[in-house]
């Protein structure tokens, strides 16, 4: 069901890679909702991915932007604005990337390079497009950014190695940066921190099919899915928010509050 509810509002949406990228559903919900958007991916990914399929379907240009470059972001905000006709009120950061975890590196030998790779990518990205949206003076008073972030930015979890890092820095990045634009544009930053999701990202880490059912068995609603997520950035973009900001919102269908869970009990015990 549809509410209108970013009628007449213009953004940026990185990361749809192919229909099960979260920021694919994000952009079909959006457009459901009557906002307008460019999608942007790095170079690269673009050429790999269905990204053309997405913005045919929701009347959408693409600007392709490696979210690591100034240069390339400086691009992004400036055609962004032209091609919208006015200044952004949503941003929607999904990216994130680890030769680490590609290469399957454990946490005690990891590649320092890539590592840096990661927190660049995976992180300093929401910095830097952030800092350029401020200084090309791109975002529109009351607009809102959300970055999507995972549980192991608080908790250990196998085989995420530095991207645990990486989300720690990106929910603080997001703090901070909600104070800044907060301060300057009422600009609401804040975290998603989505359930394990079956997405190409997600499936490169390994054990990953572990992870996701044990979410599951965890939490009271089950794991959260990539609409149900969309359906959140949507609230989030929209003016039913515009108080909440420098939050990490947890969106796992209750896992981060739950000890253990009769599922996983029966698991390990069943009965008789
Ligand atoms: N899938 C999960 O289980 C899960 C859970 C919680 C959070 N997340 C987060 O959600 C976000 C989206 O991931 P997804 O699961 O939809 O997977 P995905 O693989 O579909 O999306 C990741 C995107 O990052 C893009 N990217 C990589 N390097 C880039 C660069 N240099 N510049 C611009 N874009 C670049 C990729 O091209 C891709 O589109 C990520 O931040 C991920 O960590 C995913």
């Amino acid at each position: 069901m549809a509410y209108n509810l970013l009628k007449g509002k213009r953004g940026i949406i990185t990361g749809a890679l192919d229909p099960n990228s979260i920021a694919w559903k994000v952009a079909e919900r959006v457009y459901e909702e009557g906002g307008s958007f460019v999608l942007t991916n790095a170079p690269l990914a673009m050429r790999m991915g269905k990204i053309n399929e997405l913005a045919a379907a929701c009347k959408a240009e693409i600007v392709p932007a490696d979210a690591t470059s100034i240069e390339d972001l400086t691009q992004l905000f400036e055609k962004s604005v032209q091609i919208l006709g006015g200044k952004i009120d949503f941003i929607l950061h999904s990216i994130g990337m680890s030769p680490n975890i590609r290469k399957s590196r454990p946490y005690e030998d990891l590649n320092y390079e890539w590592f840096m790779k990661t927190l660049d990518i995976s992180a300093l990205s929401l910095h830097k497009m952030l800092h350029v949206a401020d200084k090309t003076d791109s975002l529109n008073e009351g607009g809102s950014v959300v970055a999507l972030s995972y549980i192991a930015a608080q908790r250990v979890f196998p085989d995420y190695t530095d991207m645990a890092q990486a989300k720690a820095t990106l929910e603080s990045i997001a703090r901070s940066f909600g104070q800044v634009l907060g301060q300057k544009k009422k600009v609401r930053v804040n975290t998603i921190s989505q359930s394990p999701t079956m997405t190409t990202a997600g499936q490169g880490i390994d054990g990953f099919d572990a992870f996701f059912t044990y979410a599951d068995k965890m939490s009271p609603l089950g794991n959260a899915p990539a609409e149900a997520c969309a359906d959140y950035c949507v609230s989030l973009f929209s003016d039913l928010t515009r108080h909440v900001t420098m939050q990490n919102l947890m969106h796992d269908g209750g896992f981060s509050s739950v000890g253990i869970s009769q599922g996983i009990v029966d698991a390990i015990s069943p009965k008789s």
